[in-house]
């Protein structure tokens, strides 16, 4: 299978690493070779890879027959929502590591890659590699989930423990996330919690099967807490976290981001550093904890690459991975907060 990667930056070059490293387990999973023809970058020349595969010209890999799949990592809403759209529009399969954008467009694009035979897979959007997206759609799928509660944003659980576990300061510390490419290019998404209420949304709509406007979610960020903060809490053996939360009563939905206070008795005291966890509680299956790095170059690319391995698998037919477009509304909180 030929693929093109578009946005070469932490996920885009993962990806090409995690193909290579992986190459032969990838092949015999997927059931063929993996050949990346083309990646879509600003510039001409990346030291490292050899010019031919580079690309400024995204019409090149929409009007390439041979290319069956693309990547997206390119992050943003515009121009990614034009370009997935017009690659399932022509019966590429496209694979999306773009919270914004499965955020904003998940379901018309869900709905193009139904009218065209083809699939959208969107695992590395929310919690990096840990898979949550396909656990929700399939294993969860008899279950009447009540509450998903997750530390879904790397980047402000890592300055948050190390701000508590080291004493560092909050600039000193998103300026390490920045360097390790945990953070998004405007970090402000990852401390103002816009990247989590972004996943939140998703998770929603994923177990929902409804459309939701991360809009519609009360958010709040972590730049406003203090070392004051950090010793209360200490003080009173909690961990400070920056949560996104939905819960589910009855037919009302329920959600909130913002920085709680979180105690022994809650597994996700136990999410550190750039980890990411998730709660999701079901009416049948009670409480279950989904855990791993939730941002990062190979573990992000490794949930890419799973999806392209899903692909290759589902190559002739939509596999239904997403949501409808008929929307929810959100209630302003939940009871679990504050
Ligand atoms: N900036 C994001 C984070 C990357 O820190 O979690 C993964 O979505």
């Amino acid at each position: 299978m030929k693929i093109a990667i578009m946005g070469f930056g932490t996920v885009g070059s993962g990806v090409k690493e995690v193909l290579e490293l992986n190459r032969a387990q990838i092949e015999k999973k997927g059931g063929e070779k993996i050949e990346i023809k083309y990646i879509l970058a600003r510039r001409e020349h990346i030291p490292g890879i050899p010019d031919e595969l580079i690309t400024t010209d995204f019409s090149v890999i929409e009007n390439d027959p041979e290319i069956e799949l693309v990547v997206e990592a390119m992050g943003g809403i515009h121009p990614a929502y034009e370009y997935i759209k017009s690659c399932l529009e022509k019966g590429k399969h496209v694979v999306s590591s773009n919270k914004a954008v499965v955020d904003a467009c998940g379901s018309k694009l869900v709905r193009t890659a139904k009218e065209h035979k083809c699939n959208f897979y969107f695992e590395a959007s929310v919690g990096g590699g840990i898979p949550v997206i396909r656990t929700l759609y399939h294993n969860y799928a008899g279950e009447n989930v009540m509450e998903i509660t997750g530390i879904l944003n790397g980047t402000s659980n890592f300055i948050l423990s190390k701000m508590k576990d080291e004493g560092s300061t909050f600039a000193d510390t998103l300026k390490e996330a920045q360097r390790l490419g945990y953070a998004e290019k405007d970090p402000s998404a990852d401390v103002d919690g816009f990247d989590t209420s972004r996943k939140t949304a998703i998770l929603l709509s994923m177990s929902s099967g409804m459309r939701c406007r991360h809009e519609d979610i009360y958010t709040e960020g972590i730049r406003n807490i203090s070392d004051i903060d950090m010793s209360y809490a200490k003080e009173m053996g909690y961990h400070i976290r920056l949560l996104g939360s939905v819960e589910t009563v009855e037919d009302k939905y329920f959600a909130y981001v913002a920085p709680i206070m979180v105690g022994k008795d809650d597994p996700l005291y136990f999410v550190n550093g750039v980890y990411n966890g998730i709660r999701v509680v079901g009416n049948c299956l009670g409480n279950t904890m989904l855990y791993g790095k939730g941002a990062g170059k190979l573990p992000t690319a490794s949930a890419v690459v799973s999806d392209i391995i899903a692909a290759a698998r589902h190559k002739d037919h939509f596999q239904g991975i997403g949501w409808s477009e008929k929307m929810i509304e959100i209630e302003p909180m939940g009871s679990n907060a504050f």
